[in-house]
């Protein structure tokens, strides 16, 4: 049985419900692009709202992290891994969470004691030492020499700067055949991690001061393409069982062996997985060059340089084996891979053909530059960039491999240079008239502001957002709610914005500290991921809300709102499809 199965169902008999891998690209949280961790959509709950499933929950979760991008090609590194979490909303706390994992890796897994030791925090000074974990791991067997006291830098985990956060204790595994040291030493790298549970009790604010939850939680995560290495004996995770068709698939298209080749395959292999599941996500996400889409693009390019690498033809359909064998190992767990199927192939297929347009020109260039230099200038970095396609870390990439540094500084400039004449090139645009899509997507923006303020008022004052999506066309709003919404309420709903928007109420800005903002009650989804200084948005005195912008002047300029449609989200979440006519 997969060792995910095996998770969850152990989890379920220890009262826990499994919810759904949240999306990749976070629905409502703006601060980061992709989920990095189990725990990232489930910060409301942590920081105290009830969670529809229950307060014992279990998942495994597609995340993505990026501080690893330029470590792929080792045989650790992912951009895109899983990870296996349960958590605990105030029912229990260490003894049970260090008893279930404890249960669940020497029985469930059957891994002997003796290759097991765990850290835990040795205290601070505002947070005591954390003796509860060490004595419940020692009643468990794990002995004394095997138990290490580490600082905050080692064990006390927080998602970001700010937001719920505590001490915690992680396990260790011997992954090695050398015999079996007695007492654990952390600095020895043949321990590797597989499991790290979090005791969030604290909620840090901007100002560095902790403060305790309203409860105690667990937040605990196990990636898994660690553990299913650790399980199946493996030095190098691309020769597990999750890789080892992908990468068999590349040697045979490649007509090469894995040995010899390895660091391309891994990123070949990596970088098309990570692509695969950023396009099958339904944030709807297509190469560009900002945010997600650039890191897409980044990774696609970066796979089809490899695959030159190897001497793979790029006309040929080689992303697109390898695409569908990802794809085929992980629909069943992920059904919308099955259901974005095409829109992934053609993605890929497109951002090969638009780049291959210009690679081989590209490549030449870049020879003759590094034939005449000693460094890549920003100008020259740039050039590449602009004419040839070449994301800057890819030009830093070729260059190091000749080490030829590559101003990095210059190439920022440059970047930020065009972009401002691009910006200066659009605002003409809409001055003359011809807004485009920019103007109805501010519009509908504008008018979420009203829905929101509006769901409040008929619905109660505990409704808030819990996520939106515009596009020029319509708008979609989500909220917290427990039912589906009557006609009546509808209908209410409906007129009040609509008599808001007659009203002619002026929309203002006004920048202040969060603390400031928060004080005057303005709305603001995850107020603990804003920077200290924000922007409040007013619409006359009936809605105030931290928001990044842009937003019309007055609510006359909208026209009639029309709700389209009213349906479920995910649990205890109701959207609404409306469009302004
Ligand atoms: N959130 C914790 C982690 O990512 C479990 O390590």
């Amino acid at each position: 049985m997969n060792i995910k199965d095996l998770f969850i169902d152990f989890f379920k008999k220890k009262g826990h419900t499994q919810i759904p891998s949240a999306p990749l690209v976070p629905e409502n949280d703006p601060s980061v692009l992709f989920n990095t961790a189990g725990m990232q959509p489930l910060i409301p709950y942590l920081m105290g709202e009830i969670h529809p499933s229950g307060n014992r929950l279990c998942d495994y979760q597609k995340c993505l992290r990026l501080t690893d991008l330029e470590e792929v090609g080792d045989t650790t590194h992912h951009t895109f891994f899983e990870m296996l979490g349960n958590w605990s909303l105030g029912s229990y706390f260490k003894k049970e969470s260090i008893e279930y994992s404890f249960e669940f890796l020497t029985n469930v897994l059957k891994i002997p004691v003796d290759r097991l030791a765990v850290s835990v925090f040795k205290g601070s000074e505002k947070i005591p030492c954390d003796e509860e974990s060490a004595n419940v791991w020692n009643s468990l067997g794990i002995p004394k020499e095997r138990i290490a006291y580490l600082g905050m830098e080692d064990n006390f985990w927080a998602a970001g700067e700010t937001g719920p956060c505590g001490s915690d204790t992680e396990i260790f595994y011997w992954r090695s055949n050398d015999e079996i040291p007695v007492a654990f030493d952390p600095e020895d790298d043949r321990w590797v991690e597989i499991w790290n549970n979090v005791f969030m009790e604290y909620d840090r604010k901007s100002d560095g001061s902790i403060s305790f939850l309203p409860k105690k939680n667990v937040d605990t995560g196990m990636g898994y393409e660690r553990i299913v290495s650790v399980i199946e004996g493996v030095h190098d995770n691309y020769e597990s069982s999750i890789w080892k068709d992908i990468i068999a698939l590349i040697e045979q298209i490649t007509n090469l062996t894995y040995s010899g080749n390895e660091k391309s395959m891994r990123i070949i292999a990596d970088h098309l997985r990570t692509s695969v599941f950023i396009a099958a996500d339904p944030a709807g996400i297509v190469p560009s060059n900002t945010d997600q889409g650039y890191i897409l693009r980044r990774l696609i390019r970066r796979a089809i340089r490899h695959a030159k690498k190897l001497n793979i033809d790029i006309n040929s359909d080689w992303e697109e084996q390898i695409a569908k064998k990802i794809m085929s190992q992980y629909e069943h767990y992920y059904p919308e891979l099955m259901e974005k199927r095409d829109i992934v192939l053609t993605i890929l297929k497109e951002e090969k053909q638009k780049f291959n347009r210009t690679l081989e020109k590209g490549l030449k260039e870049f020879e003759k530059i590094v034939s005449k230099k000693e460094a890549i200038d920003g100008i020259t970095a740039f050039h590449l960039y602009d004419t040839y396609g070449f994301p800057i870390e890819l030009t830093i990439e070729l260059a190091s491999e000749r080490n030829i540094v590559v101003d990095e500084i210059g190439f920022q400039e440059k970047m930020k240079e065009h972009q401002e004449k691009s910006r200066t090139a659009a605002a003409g645009k809409f001055k003359g008239g011809l807004a485009g899509d920019g103007q109805m997507e501010t519009k509908y923006h504008t008018t979420t502001h009203l829905l929101n303020a509006a769901l409040k008022e008929i619905l109660g004052s505990n409704t808030h957002q819990r996520g939106s999506n515009i596009t020029a066309e319509r708008m979609r709003f989500d909220f917290n709610c427990d039912h589906k919404l009557t006609e009546e309420e509808k209908e209410k709903v409906e007129n009040l914005v609509n008599f808001w928007i007659q009203e002619g109420l002026e929309v203002t800005k006004e920048e202040m500290t969060k603390q400031k903002a928060l004080e005057i009650g303005a709305e603001a989804m995850f107020i603990e991921k804003y920077p200290d200084i924000v922007n409040v948005y007013k619409i006359g005195t009936i809605s105030k809300e931290i928001c990044g912008g842009p937003h019309i002047k007055n609510t006359k300029e909208l026209g009639t709102f029309k709700i389209k449609k009213e349906e479920a989200s995910s649990a205890g979440v109701r959207r609404i499809k409306a469009v302004l006519e």
